[in-house]
């Protein structure tokens, strides 16, 4: 199997239309624009034959989706045949396409019961979860050779349990360090799962890394801020994926520590979605005696989610995430901006650092442009345009933009090497 060349999407982003934690968050007014809806998203579950057919178009021979756990288990317990079915059948297309399928189980939203029942920190939600990878495995599972169980574990509970800016919007670093352990816990448990049903299935996280950089050079409290967050935020993961220890701890907050024995051998390849650097600085605003920005050093000019583009900082988060010993593979980069000649320059920059990574012995195995098509951005709503189609919110219309006729191109250079026998989308044998 070639380099895996795609775009991510995930369901609730793109399709909407289902009744799940976000949709409550949504009623709460907790997105920026308390008014905002997901509604339908981008309309792709009416569309996702043509969306679908739109992969080939842009070059990709992989494409990197999520299923929506609340569509799939409405009530707990109750599996819905006809979402699997739906499901599988994406599966298939994709396949029909010549693309390969790369499955991501969970992506930021829960069904409403889940919350309900008590979340990550009851341990009974690695049985629920475990339950869920299990359906999915059962139903389509034969077909898929590589899979991504949680999106962004990190962002999920710093967003959800710490910051309280996401369902379930706590403020607890105990709960969120419960929650972490429960999660992890659930990994281990999906990846047997996904296995039982097909052996030579690859198993990993999406991992959110970020760069890290003093906002004052000169300041040792702010450059040991620095390697806190990135002990925190980047590394924490990674070492437990590596060792099994989990070593989790927010200055200030408090600190956590567990082990997870089968941890290392359910990670087959590490994740990384990388987008920015963030700069930080000390200052005395518990939680976290610090405060973060965006800076623009470079004068590219800062994204639509106000995020520096830094390609420089791609290389740094890949050799760290080599260090665990794993394949990697890029599941998301991208950029939300309007001006799509920006969206090329970020494109040909970032895509040159990931040759040049690999060209220097990092083991990187495949590369997905964060999206396929505008899409809800969460907190932001519709208003970042992240996409190499444009949606026309008003119509669902698709408009291709140049930048996908650029990713097509590059897309050429490397996929045309053929593989060394260790892809992520061969077995693991
Ligand atoms: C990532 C998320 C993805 C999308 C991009 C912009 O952190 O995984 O859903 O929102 O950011």
């Amino acid at each position: 199997m070639n380099f895996l060349w795609g775009v991510a999407t995930s369901a609730y982003q793109i399709e909407g239309a289902s009744e799940n934690d976000w949709t409550e968050w949504e009623r709460l007014g907790k997105l920026k624009d308390p008014r905002a809806r997901c509604g339908k998203a981008a309309g792709h579950r009416e569309r996702r034959r043509s969306d679908l057919a739109l992969l080939p178009t842009i070059g990709a021979n992989a494409y990197r989706f999520s299923l929506e756990w609340s569509r799939i288990e409405p009530r707990r317990g109750r599996l819905e045949e006809s979402a699997l079915l739906e499901a599988r059948e994406t599966v298939e297309s994709l396949r029909r396409l010549g693309i390969e399928p790369v499955v991501t189980l969970h992506h930021y939203t829960h069904p409403t019961w889940f919350w309900a029942e008590g979340g990550w920190e009851k341990r009974e939600s690695v049985e629920w979860f475990r339950r869920f990878a299990a359906a999915a495995a059962s139903a389509f599972g034969d077909l898929v050779n590589l899979w991504v169980t949680v999106n962004e574990p990190i962002v999920l509970l710093l967003g959800g349990y710490v910051a309280g800016l996401i369902p379930p919007g706590q403020r607890s670093f105990r709960a969120a360090s419960r929650a972490l352990e429960h999660l992890l816990r659930a990994h281990e448990e999906a990846a047997a799962a996904l296995r039982e049903k097909n052996r030579s299935a690859r198993i990993g996280f999406a991992h959110n890394m970020m760069d890290f950089a003093p906002d004052r050079e000169t300041s040792a409290l702010d450059r040991k801020l620095v390697e806190s967050g990135e002990r925190l935020y980047n590394l924490a993961l990674l070492e437990a994926i590596a060792t099994g220890d989990m070593v989790w701890s927010l200055p200030g907050e408090g600190r956590a520590q567990f082990r997870l024995a089968d941890l290392p051998d359910a990670n087959d390849y590490v994740g990384v979605n990388y987008y920015s650097r963030v700069h930080l600085r000390f200052g005395l605003a518990p939680p976290w005696r610090g405060s973060f920005a965006y800076r623009d050093p470079s004068s590219r000019g800062l994204t639509e989610m106000g995020w520096e583009i830094h390609p420089l900082g791609f290389e740094r988060v890949l050799r760290a995430a080599a260090e665990v010993g794993r394949p990697l593979v890029v599941t998301e980069n991208g950029i939300a901006v309007r001006d799509d000649r920006r969206r090329r320059d970020f494109l040909r920059e970032h895509t040159l650092v990931l040759a040049h990574a690999r060209k220097t012995g990092l083991p990187v195995e495949g590369y997905f442009y964060w999206s396929l098509l505008d899409n809800f951005e969460w907190l932001e709503a519709f208003r970042p345009r992240f996409g190499l189609y444009e949606v026309d919110y008003a119509t669902f219309a698709r408009r291709r933009r140049p930048s996908a006729d650029l990713f097509a191109e590059l897309g050429k250079r490397f996929t045309a090497v053929a593989g060394d026998g260790r892809s992520c989308a061969a077995s693991r044998e």
